[in-house]
């Protein structure tokens, strides 16, 4: 028989966890999430589990990161769902707080996000990492983690996390984790079981995209804005509906670079029907 994951639904319930925890000096790791748990979750859980000798694998669909005209209300949730594909797993615990847990009557405080939220994501979404940062940093605090595992699909949602927690001294280590991507390269994502099988061959293009970008600058491509303009075109040809941005960037300012040096990292945000998709890639140095 599997083992079932303790879930925790409530902020004092989930203090005495901590205060135990840390009692008995474990090392805590955190894994905030969304739900709605695919591979790529889960390899954070593993690199936390390798990590940590606790990991709490926070489940919240955090309504104040999303707009009013965005998905909240369609975002997937299935708690049992996620519960299963944790279960067997030792030492996890889930926080699983409803919004008025995290949220309660007279909440009024939020965090405004380092300047860098408010590039790409930024733009399209302005009020999106506020959201992040706010309910990050609440997760942060309440589990005490030693350290928390993000994964390098947000790649600016990272940048801002890594930001914030420097800025304001909080004692958590911030740990990357690779995207985790379908067998045919579709970087994976809680969104993607909206995707229609003729949408999912659409989605298939921001991934080549990446491909495509790596091999023009491995082939020594060094103008940053032509390969921009091939970006668009392809992801066009690709058949998506619409692009929020599709740029090469410096990897720490997420500013466009004209002249491109590596390391730099190409982003990416579509929308392949009705289903806005991110993606990146980082192009390193071959040493
Ligand atoms: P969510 O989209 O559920 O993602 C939770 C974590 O899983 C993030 O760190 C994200 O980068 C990582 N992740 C998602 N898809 C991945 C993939 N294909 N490969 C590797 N890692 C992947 O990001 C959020 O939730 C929220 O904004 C959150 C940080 C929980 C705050 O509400």
């Amino acid at each position: 028989m599997t083992t079932t994951v303790p879930v925790i639904c409530t902020i004092p319930e989930l203090r005495t966890l901590v205060q135990t925890l840390i009692k008995d000096s474990k090392m805590i790791g955190v894994v905030p999430t969304m739900g709605a748990l695919h591979a790529g979750h889960l390899s954070l859980v593993s690199e936390s589990q390798r990590q940590s000798d606790a990991t709490i694998v926070t489940i919240f669909v955090n309504p104040s990161q999303f707009s009013p005209t965005e998905d909240l209300t369609r975002y997937p949730r299935d708690l049992d769902s996620d519960l299963e594909k944790l279960a067997g797993a030792g030492n996890i615990f889930v926080f699983a707080p409803s919004a008025a847990e995290m949220y309660p009557t007279g909440f009024s405080t939020s965090m405004t996000p380092p300047a860098i939220a408010k590039l790409l994501e930024g733009e399209f979404r302005p009020t999106h990492f506020g959201g992040v940062a706010t309910v990050v940093l609440k997760l942060l605090n309440l589990t005490g983690a030693h350290f928390a595992f993000f994964g390098q699909k947000d790649y600016q949602q990272l940048l801002v996390v890594q930001r914030m927690v420097e800025d304001l001294n909080v004692p958590t280590e911030i740990r990357v984790c690779p995207i985790v991507r379908e067998a045919d390269g579709l970087a994976m994502s809680s969104r993607n079981i909206f995707l229609s099988a003729t949408e999912r061959e659409i989605a298939l293009s921001l991934n080549r995209t990446l491909k495509f970008v790596e091999a023009e600058i491995r082939d020594g491509q060094r103008d940053g804005y032509e390969l921009m303009v091939e970006m668009r075109q392809r992801l066009i040809d690709g058949g998506v509906t619409r692009i929020d941005y599709a740029t090469i960037a410096d990897p720490h300012s997420l500013e466009s670079v004209e002249a491109i040096q590596l390391p730099v990292v190409a982003l990416l945000a579509a929308y392949v029907g009705k289903t806005r998709l991110i993606d990146n890639k980082i192009i390193s140095p071959i040493d």
